[in-house]
């Protein structure tokens, strides 16, 4: 079993839509082990993104994660990481295959509804990032 760090953003939380990805996740057979819905602060976003800090998209990538509360969650299935970016999409939602989670919610690709760990390298750090051992139970 392997596992992945989700999280479902901003974009979606407010447009209260957390449940139909959620329903999403579940059909394609990957478990929610932890799951807690946060407020970032600026600071944390950064540090969470900071491979990013020198992108052209930096700041305003922040602001979009801090504008709302996110979802953050710990999929577990085997080859989870594959398998949620395959259901999650290309990052940008003009190019997403159907049936992915970005072509059917995201907006933009800033407003791109989640986000995937793209390694197990940084599935590790990004979970570690978010989550204690007592709060995932599978
Ligand atoms: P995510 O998988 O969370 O990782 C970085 C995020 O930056 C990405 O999803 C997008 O939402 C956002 N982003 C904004 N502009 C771009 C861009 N031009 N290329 C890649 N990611 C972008």
């Amino acid at each position: 079993m392997e596992r992945t760090l989700s999280i479902i953003k901003p974009d979606a939380t407010s447009r209260n839509i957390t449940g139909k990805v959620n329903a999403m996740i579940e059909e394609a057979g990957l478990r929610i082990v932890a799951q807690k819905r946060l407020q970032l602060t600026a600071a944390q976003a950064e540090e969470f993104y900071a491979e990013h800090k020198d992108k052209a998209f930096f700041t305003s990538m922040i602001e979009q994660m801090i504008s709302a509360p996110v979802v953050v969650q710990i999929l577990e299935a085997d080859n989870a990481i594959a398998l949620y970016r395959k259901i999650m999409g290309a990052t940008n939602p003009a190019i997403a295959e159907e049936g992915t989670i970005r072509k059917t919610f995201a907006l933009s690709i800033d407003k791109n509804t989640v986000h995937g760990s793209d390694s197990p390298e940084s599935a590790k750090r990004e979970i570690n990032f978010f989550f204690s051992n007592i709060e995932i139970v599978g």
